[in-house]
């Protein structure tokens, strides 16, 4: 297993969506932070030049500082534009891997990072050993990681074939955000939750991941996955087994892997009849969708965890485009006490715990207080701490920083991935219609009916932007 620094970086697929929304701006701020001292290679088949990668490399970074109201830094482009190479060829055809491995040059262990569709990872993996590219070499695949069970199995024989589990790093850039690893971190890091984190206290879970926007721009990716397969198989699965897991006893990446999967392999396959699929009207009219497309872009359903600790807790997600706002947010609501010592008849239930993931970041608890007054009589308050973390590094920066030195820690194994798609497999064939919902709204009336609560879901709220 290469333990040791990768010493070139090659990216497929640099001519695409990724590498320019994510990849480009990515290398770019490692280059600012630490000067990243490798060639950067990227290949595609768009029949291009370096200079052409370049000016791509360039736009994708003016339409990144747009966003965030500057402009490029000059001097640090100028430094990755110096190092970036570009490869030019059909991923089929071995002469693209012999030019690959000129390219490489004297490099001995490159990072190969495949931002490409999982129908091509066979093909490009067998083509780097072919040209002996492959040895000593670490792989970084993007999600989906496959299609379903059987895809994704399929897959990890064929990258086995090639490339040691060791080498080989699953992306799911949802495991690179600071608040998701904070969910494990506050989990582990304090004693408060554990003794109350149990089916004896906690009455249900619910996780949203709301987006304002649709898919525009994406349809077509989009019909080819829809929102079980783009979040919920992993984005979702990940953040649900970082709430769930048991400490794991030690932070090197096997104890934290091995705790997850024993919470995948517990996650029950989910019910067909416990699933609601929606689709927001108009979604088939954006470029690329069918008129008649029956992909879902909102999902809600009910999960159960077969574990002593969580055996009749429901875990409530749900995923949707054009959605209210856009917003990840957890909220585990705590059983009402055993006795009602205060007799407020019909007074909602208010203990719970509430974790925003993004935008912000945010760990708040829900009590009841008494009210001021000669009654025992309460109001639900909020405790909410705020952080406002200094800017940190991109998911992509972080996760690519980690392959380059090895570091599979926030990386997806085989085992992991292949559990999680065994939750979601049954539901993928689904025969079911999606249920039609309006942009804006919280999905289709249908959503409702998955909590059984009366208090149904709760809908995560804009958050006021002044510190408390
Ligand atoms: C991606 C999905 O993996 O995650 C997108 O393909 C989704 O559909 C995105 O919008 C959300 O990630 P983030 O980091 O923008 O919240």
């Amino acid at each position: 297993m290469p333990t040791t620094r990768s010493d070139a970086l090659v990216f497929f697929g640099a001519t695409g969506d990724l590498a320019f929304k994510k990849i480009f701006p990515a290398l770019q701020a490692m280059m600012l932070r630490d000067g990243l001292d490798l060639p950067i290679i990227g290949v595609a088949h768009s029949g291009w030049n370096a200079e052409q990668l370049r000016q791509r490399a360039h736009d994708s970074l003016a339409e990144a500082a747009k966003g965030d109201g500057g402009s490029v830094d000059e001097a640090a482009f100028a430094q990755l534009a110096a190092r970036l190479q570009y490869v030019d060829g059909d991923y089929n055809d071995p002469a693209t891997f012999e030019k690959l491995k000129q390219a490489l040059g004297p490099a001995k262990r490159p990072l190969h990072y495949l931002a490409i569709p999982p129908s091509l990872f066979g093909v490009v993996a067998k083509g780097l050993k072919q040209a002996g590219c492959a040895d000593d070499a670490r792989i970084v695949v993007e999600k989906p990681f496959g299609r379903d069970l059987a895809s994704a199995r399929q897959l990890n024989r064929t990258l086995h074939e090639v490339f040691p589990e060791s080498a080989i790093f699953r992306i799911d850039h949802y495991l690179g955000k600071e608040p998701v690893q904070n969910l494990l971190y506050f989990r582990f890091a304090n004693t408060v939750l554990e003794p109350v984190w149990n089916n004896r206290y906690v009455d249900s879970v619910q996780i949203t991941m709301a987006e304002q926007f649709g898919v525009d721009g994406r349809g077509s990716f989009y019909e080819g996955v829809g929102a079980i397969r783009d979040v919920l198989q992993n984005h979702l699965l990940q953040v649900t087994s970082l709430l769930a897991m048991d400490a794991p006893i030690g932070n090197d990446p096997a104890a934290l892997n091995a705790e997850k999967l024993r919470l995948f392999r517990a996650m029950r396959p989910l019910d067909p009849k416990e699933v609601v699929r929606g689709q927001f009207k108009g979604y088939r009219k954006v470029d690329g969708v069918a008129s008649d497309s029956n992909v879902e872009t909102f999902v809600a359903l009910c999960l159960h965890i077969d574990t002593w600790r969580w055996a009749g807790v429901p875990f409530y997600i749900r995923a949707g485009k054009s959605l209210p706002l856009t917003t990840t947010e957890v909220t585990v609501d705590m059983k009402t006490p055993p006795l009602s010592v205060f007799d407020e008849i019909g007074a909602p239930q208010s203990n719970y715990f509430r974790f925003r993931l993004s935008p912000e970041v945010i760990i708040a608890e829900g009590m009841r207080v008494k009210k001021p007054g000669e009654a025992m009589n309460g109001e639900p308050v909020e405790l909410v701490a705020r952080h406002h973390p200094e800017p940190e590094k991109s998911p992509y920066e972080r996760l690519l920083g980690d392959a380059i030195r090895g570091d599979n820690s926030l990386f997806t194994s085989d085992e992991c991935v292949e559990a999680a798609w065994a939750v979601v497999d049954r539901v993928l064939t689904s025969e079911s219609s999606v249920s039609f919902y309006e942009p804006g709204s919280w999905g289709p009336p249908e959503a409702a009916k998955v909590v059984s609560s009366a208090e149904g879901w709760h809908d995560p709220q804009a958050e006021a932007s002044e510190p408390c």
